[in-house]
């Protein structure tokens, strides 16, 4: 297997281009099961996600085509062309659902289109059990027969689905993109009430509009869909990846280095710099991005807590973690989205990092350094937090399990070695 050296200790300076967002891009790609017509999507970033959604809609009988730009270039996301001309088949096996949870969004579009889907339950995983109680309720509201049979769920809606009130008792961003497809091609009105308001939700519901769908709140929580017999293809630009540009803006700040975030917008990330700017790092719009600098002075320790759009997103609470383990002071960092999300706890405390858990916060005390260090992660977000450490420990820091980073950063390591970390992939047998 693949791993990653970081020798740390350079700051790090220059430009990076964001790519597409991995989680606009995954439900975006289920929305081709609502068309027979060939959706469009571009800025598609190069990821292992994007691979597998892409492998499970072909076997659901898409035709799935990718371009890319030429490597070398500015670095700019390709075309994913989908056309599920007809579904041939209805059923997610778990062989697929497994590898990748979001798989389950083909489970409403499939409901929608066909009056019947057979979906893998995706079990638990690293970060928590996150059960899918609140997409199957919706969609059983919405009309549909649902039934729990040898791991899979067992959908059935003969006569189409109908609209529905539907009011969701917690936030979830999947059940919201699951049901607002579903409610996109059901019959009549539905209202999604308490609905998740994340960017990547509103870049799906605009899709829908462009693919015909009527949709109004879009931003809000409260979402209200008109159904429509057909909706047709389009054409659609990802939106940028916010938890990306967070990371690297992390990376700037960890380094005391300065980095413009290309194709990013501040309004996306302004949960993180407002709590990163109390930490004392700078940031100012550019013409195509954003500028994120610690040119001057400290790292201060500031606390934070994870929490539904707008709020601070648990995708960066680990990095946040990495950020403030050489911070001066102590930061309090609470964890209210998934109930298994300090898994890269230990490894930060192999390279020095003193923290220390109870229940849902973790209070880091800040470290004059870290030391760099073998170490491993179990999910993508704990793997990205050990490079940023990496980057500023002292010495070498290899990291093991690299396929966690490939399903969500594209080409990682070429834009940070782009900007002066001494970086490099170590390929299996080398
Ligand atoms: C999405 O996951 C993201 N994945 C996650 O990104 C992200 O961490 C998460 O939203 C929260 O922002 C994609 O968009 C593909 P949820 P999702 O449903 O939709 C509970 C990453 O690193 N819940 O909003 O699965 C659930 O257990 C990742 O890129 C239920 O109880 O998250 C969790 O505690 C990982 N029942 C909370 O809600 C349900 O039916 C929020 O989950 C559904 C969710």
């Amino acid at each position: 297997m693949d791993k990653i050296r970081i020798r740390g200790g350079k700051p790090l300076n220059g430009q990076i281009a964001i790519s597409g967002a991995k989680n606009a891009a995954l439900p975006l790609m289920a929305a081709c099961l609502l068309t027979d017509e060939t959706l469009t999507l571009t800025n598609a970033p190069r990821l292992v996600d994007i691979a597998t959604m892409g492998n499970l809609l072909a076997q659901h009988g898409a035709e799935v085509r990718r371009e890319d730009p030429p490597e070398g270039g500015a670095v700019r996301g390709g075309e994913l062309h989908l056309t599920a001309r007809t579904i041939t088949s209805t059923t997610a096996p778990y062989d697929l659902v497994r590898k990748m949870r979001a798989s389950v969004l083909v489970l409403g579009p499939l409901l929608a289109r066909e009056g019947k889907a057979r979906v893998s339950l995706p079990g638990g995983c690293a970060i928590g059990t996150r059960p899918v109680d609140l997409h199957i309720n919706g969609l059983t509201q919405m009309g549909a027969k649902i039934d729990l049979v040898g791991g899979y769920i067992e959908a059935e809606a003969p006569g189409g689905l109908h609209g529905a009130s539907i009011v969701f008792p917690m936030v979830s961003v999947g059940a919201t993109e699951n049901l607002l497809m579903a409610a996109a091609l059901a019959k009549g009105d539905s209202e999604l009430i308490n609905a998740a308001r994340e960017p990547e939700v509103s870049d799906l519901a605009h899709c829908l509009v462009a693919m015909g769908a009527e949709i109004e709140g879009i931003g809000s929580d409260r979402l209200r869909v008109r159904g429509r017999d057909r909706l047709s293809g389009t054409r659609h630009a990802i939106v940028s990846d916010r938890i990306e540009a967070g990371t690297y803006a992390m990376a700037a700040a960890i380094t005391g280095g300065k980095l413009e975030l290309l194709h990013t917008r501040l309004d996306l990330i302004q949960a993180v710099t407002k709590v990163l700017e109390r930490a004392g790092v700078e940031f100012s719009e550019t013409a195509d991005g954003v500028m994120v600098s610690r040119a001057n002075g400290e790292l201060l320790g500031v606390d934070v807590m994870t929490e539904p759009f707008p709020g601070f997103p648990t995708d960066l609470q680990a990095q946040m973690m990495a950020l403030m383990c050489t911070a001066r002071g102590a930061a309090m960092i609470t964890e209210t989205i998934f109930e298994n999300r300090f898994m890269h706890v230990p490894e930060l405390a192999r390279m020095g990092a003193n923290i220390t858990v109870h229940q849902s916060s973790a209070l880091v005390r800040g470290v004059e350094k870290l030391t760099g260090a073998p170490v491993m992660a179990t999910d993508l977000r704990a793997s990205v937090s050990l490079v940023l450490a990496g980057l500023v420990a002292g010495g070498d820091t290899e990291l093991n399990r690299v396929y966690h980073l490939d399903r969500g950063y594209d080409r990682l390591e070429a834009k940070l070695a782009a900007c002066g970390a001494e970086i490099e992939r170590l390929r299996d047998g080398d």
